[in-house]
């Protein structure tokens, strides 16, 4: 099945809004012509003002994360509707530095990733297995289990449009990254799962591979069969680098 790619820039705890927006005046120009989706993800700071430099665009925003209580008392949260309001498409969910400093649970992601879907915001699942894990032998295991309990409550009508990153722990930040087909191997893993909970849709389901993605890595990991995307920390700070990421069929 042809899948559209999908490339998306998380910007972490890093760019001011003046930052943000030289970003998109630089970024835009460059991408317009893409042929896949492209997605970035600012701090919550700058995405009211991002959100209004992208309107229009081809490019998509997202947030880094949301609290999935529709409102009240959660000190420092966003909700579902704030996000909305700010021109959110998109909601990463579940990331690696959540779920380890944060001590976010599967249970938890999975109630984040129902509430975007219920303001029709497409979350960005993420899961992924430590160096540990990997070196157990555990990690298709580890990521199966991932996979089932975080999209526990994903509706089943609309499953084919959810996105899935599956970003090992130890190639985060760290230089190093998976081999195409080491990451081949767990993406197919997660297919076989997704078909498991969603039968055909698990077909349609997106999943981007994350952990020092470059320009120079991209192409080989994106010739893989079930790799479709790529969700990008470090690399995506610089609108040169991260086109050329977007523009990684060219
Ligand atoms: P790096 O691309 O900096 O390794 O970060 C990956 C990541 O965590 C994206 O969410």
């Amino acid at each position: 099945m042809a899948r559209r790619p999908i490339l998306a820039a998380n910007w972490k705890m890093q760019k001011t809004v003046p930052e943000a927006l030289a970003f998109a005046a630089d970024f835009l120009p460059r991408v317009k012509d893409a042929q896949a989706d492209v997605v970035l993800a600012p701090p919550a700071t700058a995405l009211h003002a991002l959100g209004q430099a992208l309107a229009g665009s081809n490019v998509a925003l997202a947030a880094q994360n949301v609290n999935p209580e529709a409102k009240g008392a959660f000190t420092g949260e966003i909700s579902p509707d704030m996000l909305v309001d700010v021109g959110c498409g998109y909601g990463i969910v579940g990331h690696s530095e959540r779920r380890t400093l944060y001590g976010e649970t599967d249970e938890f992601v999975a109630a984040k990733a129902a509430a975007l879907f219920a303001r029709d915001i497409v979350p960005i699942v993420c899961v992924g297995e430590s160096l540990e894990q990997r070196e157990a032998g555990q990690t298709l295991s580890f990521v199966g289990g991932q996979i089932a309990g975080s999209l526990a409550r994903i509706p089943s009508e609309r499953a084919a449009e959810v996105v899935v990153a599956y970003e090992p722990i130890w190639a985060i930040g760290t230089g190093k990254t998976a081999t195409p087909e080491m990451a081949q191997e767990v993406h197919a893993a997660i297919r076989g799962r997704l078909g498991e909970l969603f039968g055909a849709d698990g077909e349609a389901i997106r999943i981007q591979y994350g952990g020092s993605v470059k320009p120079e890595n991209v192409v080989e990991l994106m010739a893989q069969a079930d790799i479709d995307g790529a969700l990008v920390g470090g690399a995506s700070l610089e609108p040169e680098s991260f086109a050329a990421i977007a523009l990684f069929d060219r």
